[in-house]
């Protein structure tokens, strides 16, 4: 069995070391570009993040496509080989990182936590009023393997909390929603929101001025999944007419985000680095190690891409 692997935004040693001693049976090797035929075997699987169209176009033989993230919007856009099946990492590690950084947004926001960082910086011995936890039901756009623990954690701290998915969802302490039909009682029963969508065309641009107007008075937008989900202009004027109180963001269109975009200097928005679930390469590896050899025993694997569906 071969494997290639790219990922653009990483060193590939520990990756290729991590796959060669999960899989001492396979020939793992790093894609190099225009390399010739004779160069290495062709491979079966790939093993990616964020790879080029020729990465693709180089190698139309491909059996299966790993995915080393949840989200599988960017390998979509491309064209892939209409036989490979696409896998992507579910939970590996990302699913609790996920809970700590929705509850810690949550959190901050509900408690102050940040106007008093600033007093206490200034010297101030300030109290604020109590907010009572009944007056902020939050919405998690998202039930699948990450937005399922980010509610379950939020309603462990006590939150009403709402979810909403694209068929039925049955969660303990989660008071469920589902399709588009049900999408602005979903929005319109929540004051903050967090989306954990995957970006697919129906999601796109879904965080937009007409949705976002029907959160509570005083909404939380918390945006960890995709940039493109959210209508950048549309934030700023709610921002600014004081319908929302703040947001945090971790993903964004551009990403680095832009020097001059005004969401770095906005004082109601705090802005994370995309880095809410950071894919951890050893617990990765041994999944993808895991699903590949069920793949070669013809087994059915979970996490299998509906490419047509987008995610
Ligand atoms: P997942 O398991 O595939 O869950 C997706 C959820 O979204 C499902 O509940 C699905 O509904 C729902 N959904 C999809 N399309 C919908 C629609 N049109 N209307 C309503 N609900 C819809 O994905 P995941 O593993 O939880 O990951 C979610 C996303 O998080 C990824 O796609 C990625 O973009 C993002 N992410 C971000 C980071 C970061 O560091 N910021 C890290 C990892 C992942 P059903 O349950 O009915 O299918
Ligand atoms: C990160 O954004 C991922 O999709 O895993």
């Amino acid at each position: 069995m071969n494997i290639t692997f790219c990922c653009t935004n990483t060193a590939p040693e520990p990756w290729l070391a991590g796959l060669r001693a999960a899989l001492p049976q396979a020939q793992v090797e790093l894609w190099q570009p225009g390399a010739a035929p004779a160069d290495y075997a062709p491979a079966d699987y790939a093993v990616v993040w964020q790879p080029s169209q020729q990465f693709f176009d180089e190698q139309p033989q491909l059996k299966g496509i790993f995915n080393i993230g949840a989200g599988v919007d960017a390998l979509l856009n491309l064209r892939l080989p209409p036989q490979a099946v696409v896998v992507r990492l579910e939970d590996a590690g990302m699913a609790v990182q996920m809970a700590e950084y929705v509850c810690q947004a949550v959190i901050r926001h509900f408690r102050d936590l940040e106007a008093y960082a600033t007093d206490v910086r200034a010297g101030h011995w300030t109290y604020y009023k109590l907010r009572q936890r009944s007056d902020f039901p939050v919405g998690v756009m998202g039930l699948g393997v990450l937005g399922a623990r980010v509610a379950q954690a939020l309603a462990h701290f006590e939150f009403p909390v709402n979810g909403w998915s694209r068929t039925p969802k049955v969660l303990d302490g989660v008071r469920g929603f589902n399709g588009a039909s049900q999408l602005d009682e979903f929005l319109a029963s929540s004051r903050v929101l967090v989306n954990l969508l995957p970006l697919t065309p129906d999601t796109s641009n879904i965080l937009n001025r007409e949705r976002l107007s029907r959160l509570q008075p005083g909404g939380y937008v918390i945006n960890v999944a995709r940039g493109a989900h959210l209508v950048d202009e549309d934030l700023l004027a709610l921002l600014d007419s004081g319908h929302l109180a703040g947001a945090t963001l971790d993903v964004f269109r551009t990403e680095p985000l832009p020097a001059d975009h005004p969401f770095w200097r906005h004082p109601k928005i705090t802005i994370t680095p995309h880095t809410s679930a950071r894919t951890l390469r050893e617990t990765s590896i041994a999944q993808i190690a895991g699903k590949l050899m069920a793949l070669q025993r013809g087994e059915l694997v979970a996490g299998l891409v509906d490419v047509g569906r987008g995610y």
